[in-house]
C-alpha cells in the first residue's frame, strides 16, 4: 500500500495527533517502508512521524511534533535495516528504501527497561495525580506492558522534588519532573523566552525557571507552552489541579487580540477548566499567550450583572427589571428623544469586541430603525487610518498576508508596534524567524521588548520622537528613490503610473532626505540611510505596523507611506512580504467590515452610492439615508450642544477608552437615554440610563475577524448567563422599536452579510466548520478566501502612491508642557482593562505608572515609585514613576488599563485629519513630583464609589423583594 502525503494538506488536516517531529515542508518524496507498509513522506521527516502518519504509533515521551527532534528518553528506539544498534526514530531522518522495524521483542524489552527506569523515580499516586487520565507517561507504560518495577523507592531518587506555586495559574511539582526537556524546547522554541534551563548534571539535573527562581520571579511570560509540552503532572494547570480532567471540549477564537487565536475550551459540564491552544489553529498553530491561555475566569466573576436594569438618571439606585420592561423603556426614550429632537439625535456604537454578526445587526438597527447613519466604532479610535489608508493606495481596507507569511520575510520592519506585548503569539512566531537569521528594523520611540530579546536583536532601532513618522517614512522612501533602490518592475506593472511620477517627484525633493528630517525625527541620517538600504535590498521584506502608526494626527499619511514603501520596493502580492496592520482588539477587521462606520455599509461601500443603497433597502424593506452619520467625537460635540441625546452603546467603554476624559464625561451627561449593553458595570455604564447584560464570547455564537482578514468561529460554551446571546438582545431592541429582525441563529445572520458584501459571498457558517476559517475576500473568484492579497493586481486596479507631506503636529513640547506622552500596552492587561483586571493578571500589572527616563526623573527629583503629577492642556492625572531607560529623554510612557489612572484625562482631542481617530500617541505633558492622586482622580473616585453603590442597592432591594 502507499500512502502519498502531502504536507500542505497536513498542516491544514484536522487531526490533534501528536506526529512526534515538525512537518517538512520540502517538496522532494521520499518511498520507504515500516513494518512491511510502504509510505512516502517528504525528504526530512522523522521515522518516527512517518510511522505516525500511517498509525504506526512508536512509543516516545521527549519529542513532541511542534518542538525539534531531541532523543533523549530512547523509548522510540527501532530497528533499521543495514543500521547498527535501535536508533531513535525521532532524530533519525528517513531515507529513499529504508527498512524499519517498529515493534519485536528486543525493542520491546528495551522500552520497558526505560520505563522502567523512569517509573522506579516517579510517585506512584496515579489514582490521585491530577494528570491521571490524560499523562503521556502513563499511557507509554502501558503501550510498553510495564507491569512491575523491579528496582526499590530506597535508592537516590526525585521524590522529594519541591512544588513551585507562584504561578497563579499553573503549578510545577519537581517530585514529577522526567527531564525530558519539552518543557525548556518548548520556552525557546514556540515561545522564544528562554525562560528555562537545565540546572546541574547528570542524575542532578533539574528544570529551573531563570536563576534558580520561581516562576513568578524568572523572565516567564506566563504563555502555557510548557505546560501544554509537559508529558506529565510536574507542569499542570490549577484549575485541572483544582477540579480534575475535562469531559469534553468545544472550539472557538480568543476574545482578546487581533491574532485571532484558536482554542480548544476543555469543559466539565458548563464549566471551563482550561483554554488550550488549538494546533489546528491557523493564525496561532498550536501557541498562545497569557491572556487567552488562562485569563478567562473574567467570565464567570462575581461583578457580571445578570439582570436588565434600568434608572431615569444617573444620580439614583438602578432598579432590576424583566428584559421586556428594560426593552419598553429603552424604546419609549428613544422615540420620544427622536420626537423631540428629530431623527439624527439618537445613534449607536458597535464593539471591536463583539462579534460580525452582532456589529452588523448594530449597524442595521442604526440605519434601518433609527433612520439615520449615527453609527461608530470603537475602531475609530484605534485602526480608522489602516482602512482610510491602505483604501486608497491598495484599494482594498486590510492587510495583505497570514501571520505564516512571516516565515518567508528576510527583513522585517515594524513600525509603531509592540508584538511581544500586544500581539503576543504572532510576537513569538516573529522571533522564531528572527533567529532562523531574518533581519529587523525597528521604528519606535521607546526601547521595546523584540529589540533586544535572547537570541534575536535588532539590526536598527529608529528610535524617533513621538509625532514624526511621516517624516521618517518619507526619509526611508527618499533614499529608496535617490539612491536607485526602487524596484521599477513593480512599479511598472503594478503601479498607477501617474500616481507614481507624482509621487517620485514629491519624495525625490531634498526636504525629505534623512540629512534634513533628523533634526525633525531625532534618528542620525546614517543610521535611516542604512536601514533604507537593508529594507529596499530585502529579497522579502515586509511591514508590520500597529496603533503607534495610526493614533496620530497624520496616521492615515503614516498608513499611505507604508504602502508607498511596499510598493516602491516591490514587496506587495507573495508570501513574505506586504503591509500588515496589527490589530489591537479581537474583531477590530470585522467591526470594520461590518459596516460599523457612519459613511459606509458593510464592505467599505459608501451610503451615497444608489446601488449599494438600494441593495440594502430591498433586504432590510426599509428606505436609508444617504447622508454620513455622527462620528463618535461629533456624536459628543452634538451631545453638549444638546442636539444629540440617546446613545445604544454595546460592549465598548467609551468614558475610558476615548481621549479627553472630561469632555467625554460632559457628553454622556448631557445625554438623556444611553443604553449600555456590557457584561460589568463598566465606566460607561456609570452614565446609563439602562444597562443590558451582555454575553461573553463563551455564551455565544458568532465569528470574529483577525487582522489577517481570517474569520473564525465564535462558539457557544455555556448558556448565557443573562438569558440572552448579544445579538438577540439588538433583535429584541429593534423588536421593541416596531421593527422585525427574523433570526434563529447568527448563521442566518452571517448569510444575509455574505448576500449583500461582495467580499464574503462565499462565506457560510457550513464552509467555515469545512475549512476551519476563511480569510476574505472569500466569493466565486476565491471561494476558498484568500491568504494573500493583491498577487495580481490591487483589486482590479493598479496600486496609488499616495503624496503624504509631513505636518507637525499642534501638539508641541514647549516651556509649560516640556516632555511628550505616549501611551501603549503590556501584556498582561488588555485594553481597558474590564476583562484582565478581574482575573489573576493583576499580579503583573495591578497599577499603570509613568514610564520616565533617569534624566527627566532626575531634573524633577523623581524617584521610582513616587507619585508623578501630569499636566497637559487637557487634563492632569497621577501615577506612580518607573524610572526606564527605554524610554528617551523628553519622551513619557503609560499604559491605560485602569480607570483610575486617568491616562485619557491627560491626551487631547486632536485626531487624524482624514478619519478623526484620536492622536493617543503624542501630549504635550509637564511632570512634577506630588504627593497625592489628582483633583479629577479624587472625585472620579467618588463618583465611581456612589455609582457601585447604586448597583448594590439595587441587588438589596431585590433580595427585601
Ligand atoms: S509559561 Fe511560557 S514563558 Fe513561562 S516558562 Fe513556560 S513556556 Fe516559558
Ligand atoms: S517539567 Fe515536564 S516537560 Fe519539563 S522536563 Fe519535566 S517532565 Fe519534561
Ligand atoms: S495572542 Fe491574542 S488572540 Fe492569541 S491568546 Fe493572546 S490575546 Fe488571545
Ligand atoms: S521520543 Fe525519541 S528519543 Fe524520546
Amino acid at each position: 500500500m502507499i500512502n502519498f502525503y502531502d504536507p500542505k494538506t497536513e498542516t491544514r488536516s484536522f487531526s490533534t495527533k501528536d506526529l512526534g517531529t515538525p512537518v517538512s515542508k520540502s517538496n522532494v518524496k521520499i518511498s520507504l517502508e515500516i513494518d512491511g507498509v510502504t509510505i512516502v513522506v517528504p525528504e526530512g521527516t522523522s521515522v518516527l512521524r512517518a510511522a505516525a502518519i500511517c498509525d504506526i504509533n512508536i512509543p516516545k515521551l521527549c519529542a513532541s511534533d511542534n518542538l525539534a527532534a531531541f532523543g533523549s528518553c530512547r523509548l522510540c528506539a527501532v530497528e533499521i535495516e543495514g543500521m547498527r544498534g535501535m536508533p531513535a526514530s525521532c532524530t533519525t531522518p528517513v531515507r529513499a528504501g529504508m527498512k524499519v522495524t517498529t515493534q519485536n521483542d528486543q525493542l520491546a524489552k528495551l522500552r520497558r527497561n526505560i520505563m522502567e527506569l523512569y517509573i522506579s523515580d516517579h510517585p506512584l499516586d496515579c489514582l490521585t495525580c491530577s494528570a491521571n487520565g490524560d499523562c503521556e507517561l502513563q499511557d507509554m507504560a502501558g503501550a510498553v506492558g510495564l507491569r512491575q518495577v523491579r528496582y526499590g523507592f530506597e535508592g537516590k531518587n526525585h521524590l522529594d522534588g519541591a512544588t513551585d506555586d507562584s504561578n497563579p495559574y499553573f503549578s510545577f511539582d519537581d517530585s514529577k519532573c522526567i527531564s525530558c526537556s519539552r518543557c525548556v524546547r518548548a520556552c525557546e522554541e514556540v515561545q522564544g523566552t528562554f525562560a528555562l534551563t537545565v540546572s546541574g548534571r547528570g542524575f542532578d539535573s533539574r528544570i529551573s525557571a531563570g536563576q534558580q527562581q520561581s516562576f513568578i520571579e524568572s523572565d516567564c511570560v506566563s504563555c502555557g507552552a510548557c505546560v501544554q509540552a509537559c508529558p506529565t503532572a510536574t507542569l499542570t494547570e490549577k484549575s485541572i489541579i483544582d477540579h480534575g480532567q475535562p469531559d469534553h471540549s468545544i472550539i472557538t477564537t480568543c476574545a482578546y487580540c487581533g491574532v485571532g487565536c484558536s482554542f480548544r475550551a476543555d469543559m466539565q459540564g458548563d464549566r471551563v477548566l482550561r483554554m488550550v491552544p488549538d494546533k489546528n489553529g491557523q493564525a496561532n498553530q498550536g501557541h498562545s499567550c497569557v491572556k487567552g491561555r488562562f485569563a478567562f475566569g473574567y467570565a464567570t466573576h462575581k461583578d457580571r450583572i445578570t439582570s436588565p436594569m434600568i434608572r431615569d438618571n444617573i444620580e439614583q439606585d438602578w432598579r432590576e427589571v424583566s428584559w421586556e420592561e428594560a426593552l419598553a423603556f429603552a424604546a419609549k426614550r428613544l422615540n420620544s428623544i427622536q420626537e423631540q429632537h428629530g431623527r439624527n439625535s439618537i445613534g449607536a456604537i458597535t464593539s471591536s469586541r463583539c462579534t460580525n454578526e452582532e456589529t452588523y445587526l448594530v449597524q442595521k438597527l442604526v440605519r434601518a430603525v433609527f433612520q439615520n447613519n449615527n453609527v461608530d466604532t470603537c475602531a475609530r479610535v484605534c485602526h480608522s487610518p489602516t482602512g482610510y489608508g491602505l483604501k486608497a493606495t491598495l484599494n482594498e481596507s486590510a492587510g495583505t498576508q497570514t501571520f505564516e507569511s512571516v516565515m518567508a520575510t528576510d527583513v522585517v520592519l515594524i513600525i509603531g508596534a509592540n508584538p511581544t506585548d500586544a500581539h503576543p503569539v504572532f510576537g513569538s512566531l516573529l522571533k522564531r524567524r528572527l533567529r532562523q537569521g531574518a533581519k529587523l528594523i525597528v521604528v519606535d520611540p521607546r526601547t521595546i521588548d523584540i529589540i533586544d530579546s535572547p537570541h534575536t536583536k535588532a539590526q536598527h532601532h529608529l528610535k524617533l520622537r513621538p509625532g514624526t513618522n511621516v517624516a521618517l517614512l518619507n526619509a526611508l522612501a527618499h533614499v529608496i528613490v535617490d539612491e536607485g533602490l526602487a524596484d521599477n518592475d513593480f512599479i511598472k506593472s503594478r503601479c498607477d503610473d501617474a500616481s507614481f511620477q507624482q509621487w517620485y517627484l514629491h519624495i525625490k525633493d531634498p526636504r525629505h532626505a534623512p540629512e534634513n528630517t533628523s533634526e525633525i525625527t531625532g534618528v542620525a541620517a546614517e543610521e535611516l540611510r542604512a536601514a533604507a538600504r537593508l529594507f529596499a535590498n530585502a529579497h522579502n521584506g515586509a511591514i508590520y505596523y500597529g496603533l503607534g502608526v495610526t493614533e496620530h494626527s497624520q496616521g492615515s499619511s503614516s498608513v499611505m507611506a507604508i504602502a508607498n514603501l511596499a510598493m516602491v520596493t516591490g514587496n506587495i502580492g507573495r508570501e513574505g512580504v506586504g503591509v500588515n496592520p496589527l490589530r489591537g482588539q479581537n474583531n477590530v477587521q470585522g467591526s470594520c467590515d461590518m459596516g460599523s462606520f457612519p459613511h459606509e455599509f458593510p464592505g467599505y461601500r459608501h451610503v451615497s452610492e444608489d446601488d449599494t443603497r438600494q441593495l440594502f433597502e430591498q433586504e432590510w424593506q426599509v428606505s436609508l439615508d444617504n447622508e454620513p452619520g455622527l462620528r463618535i467625537p461629533n456624536m459628543f460635540e452634538a451631545a453638549i450642544h444638546g442636539d444629540f441625546k440617546g446613545l445604544y452603546c454595546q460592549g465598548e467603554d467609551i468614558a475610558q477608552s476615548d481621549p479627553n476624559t472630561q469632555h467625554v464625561q460632559k457628553a454622556l451627561s448631557s445625554m438623556h437615554c444611553i443604553i449600555v449593553q456590557d457584561i460589568f458595570l463598566n465606566e460607561t455604564a456609570k452614565y446609563a440610563h439602562v444597562f443590558l447584560p451582555g454575553s461573553s464570547f463563551m455564551e455565544k455564537n458568532g465569528t470574529f475577524t483577525n487582522a489577517e482578514r481570517r474569520i473564525s468561529r465564535v462558539r457557544k460554551l455555556m448558556p448565557p448567563l443573562a438569558g440572552k446571546e448579544d445579538w438577540q438582545v439588538t433583535v429584541a431592541l429593534a423588536k421593541a422599536l416596531g421593527y422585525e429582525m427574523d433570526y434563529q441563529h447568527p448563521s442566518e445572520i452571517m448569510d444575509e452579510i455574505a448576500r449583500l458584501t461582495p467580499s464574503f459571498h462565499g462565506v457560510s457558517y457550513e464552509k467555515l466548520e469545512q475549512l476551519g476559517s476563511i480569510q476574505w475576500p472569500c466569493n466565486d473568484q476565491s471561494p476558498l478566501g484568500t491568504p494573500i492579497m493583491h498577487t495580481k493586481d490591487f483589486v482590479g486596479q493598479q496600486g496609488k502612491f499616495a503624496i503624504t507631506e509631513y505636518v507637525a503636529t499642534p501638539e508641541r513640547a514647549n516651556k509649560r508642557f516640556p516632555l511628550l506622552l505616549t501611551t501603549g500596552r503590556i501584556l498582561s492587561q488588555y485594553n481597558v482593562g474590564a476583562q484582565t483586571r478581574r482575573t489573576e493578571n493583576q499580579v503583573w500589572h495591578d497599577q499603570d505608572v509613568l514610564e520616565i527616563h533617569p534624566n527627566d526623573a532626575e531634573d524633577r527629583g523623581i524617584n521610582e515609585g513616587d507619585w508623578v503629577g501630569i499636566a497637559s492642556r487637557a487634563g492632569t492625572t497621577a501615577l506612580r514613576a518607573r524610572i526606564s531607560q527605554r524610554m528617551q529623554p523628553g519622551v513619557v510612557y503609560t499604559t491605560f488599563h485602569h480607570p483610575l489612572s486617568g491616562a485619557n484625562v491627560v491626551t487631547t482631542d486632536n485626531s487624524d485629519w482624514a478619519t478623526n481617530c484620536p492622536e493617543y500617541k503624542v501630549t504635550a505633558v509637564q511632570a512634577v513630583k506630588v504627593d497625592q492622586p489628582s483633583v479629577w482622580q479624587a472625585e472620579y473616585a467618588q463618583f465611581s464609589q456612589r455609582q457601585q453603590q447604586y448597583l448594590t442597592n439595587k441587588k438589596s432591594a431585590k433580595i427585601a423583594d
